[in-house]
């Protein structure tokens, strides 16, 4: 096995591991320790099947199904990311709009800890997923702005009312990554909608002052999607995005998720 770091502070290109047969643990090892060090990893021309997906998937956690149900399948930890429509019916989720800045599954009480897409068609232009380094992006905050952060929590809420908790959910806006120790900031356009316990305009002056920070592209990395790419990330250090793409074009991802029983911790 190889890693290839790219020339920002996240992103790296593993070589030399074949995903879907068996691993030793010493390879799982190297493989989560990469993980760790850049948060996001991807390998390229994989062949694998949905269950060879989850087989993976589970060397690093426990595999669960999605919160959002998608129509019964054989293997159902499977998710379907695609804008394909099969008998006027969409056969996956997320369309093919731009989706701004988030970590998966933020508006639940136990967002989990990576996710992995596996690219089984793309479009010709378009579709691009981009990560931001939010570890970087904390570090590279002043030491007043770090210390007015402390204790903030801000709330998460999924745009389709349906596919939240019952509760309301509240995170802190600098979460702390359990096996690195490094803090980073976790609040997005997408997902996060107000800081608590603070009144509404030092909320949105606090989360504009954030996002326009992060939006900054020293903390980017973009993954230029292949047919075969199997991107896995770890979604406490890092927030991604899409860019849209043609409607009249196909996109096709199978998607893992990974069960955390710890919720994000300062
Ligand atoms: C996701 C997601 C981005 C993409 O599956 O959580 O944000 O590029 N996907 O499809
Ligand atoms: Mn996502």
């Amino acid at each position: 096995m190889k890693t290839i770091p790219s020339d920002q502070t996240l992103g790296a290109e593993i070589l030399g591991v074949d995903v879907s047969v068996p691993l030793d643990t010493e390879t799982i090892k190297a493989i989560y320790q990469a993980i760790l060090d850049h948060c996001v990893i991807y390998f390229r021309n994989q062949t694998v099947t949905q269950q060879q997906l989850v087989d993976f998937t589970n060397y690093f956690g426990v595999a669960v199904e999605h919160v959002r149900k998608q129509a019964p399948r054989d293997v159902s930890e499977i998710f379907i990311v695609s804008n394909v429509k099969e008998k006027g019916q969409d056969i996956g989720a997320l369309g093919n709009a731009e989706l701004s800045f988030h970590s998966d599954l933020s508006y639940m009480p136990k967002p989990g800890t990576l996710s992995l897409l596996h690219a089984i068609e793309i479009p010709s232009t378009g579709g691009e997923t981009t990560w931001c380094d939010c570890r970087a992006a904390y570090d590279a905050l002043g030491q007043d702005l770090k210390q007015s952060l402390e204790g903030l929590r801000a709330v998460h809420q999924h745009y389709v009312e349906a596919q939240n908790p019952p509760e309301i959910i509240d995170h802190p806006v600098v979460i702390t990554h359990p096996d690195t120790g490094r803090k980073s900031l976790y609040v997005g356009p997408h997902l996060t909608k107000h800081i608590i316990d603070v009144d509404p305009a030092e909320s949105e002056r606090i989360l504009g002052l954030l996002y326009r920070h992060l939006a900054n592209p020293t903390f980017h990395w973009t993954h230029e999607w292949q047919v075969g790419d199997l991107v896995v990330w770890d979604n406490r250090p890092t927030m991604h995005r899409r860019e849209p793409f043609p409607e009249t074009e196909r996109r096709l991802l199978w998607r893992t998720q990974i069960y955390n029983d710890v919720a994000p911790q300062a």
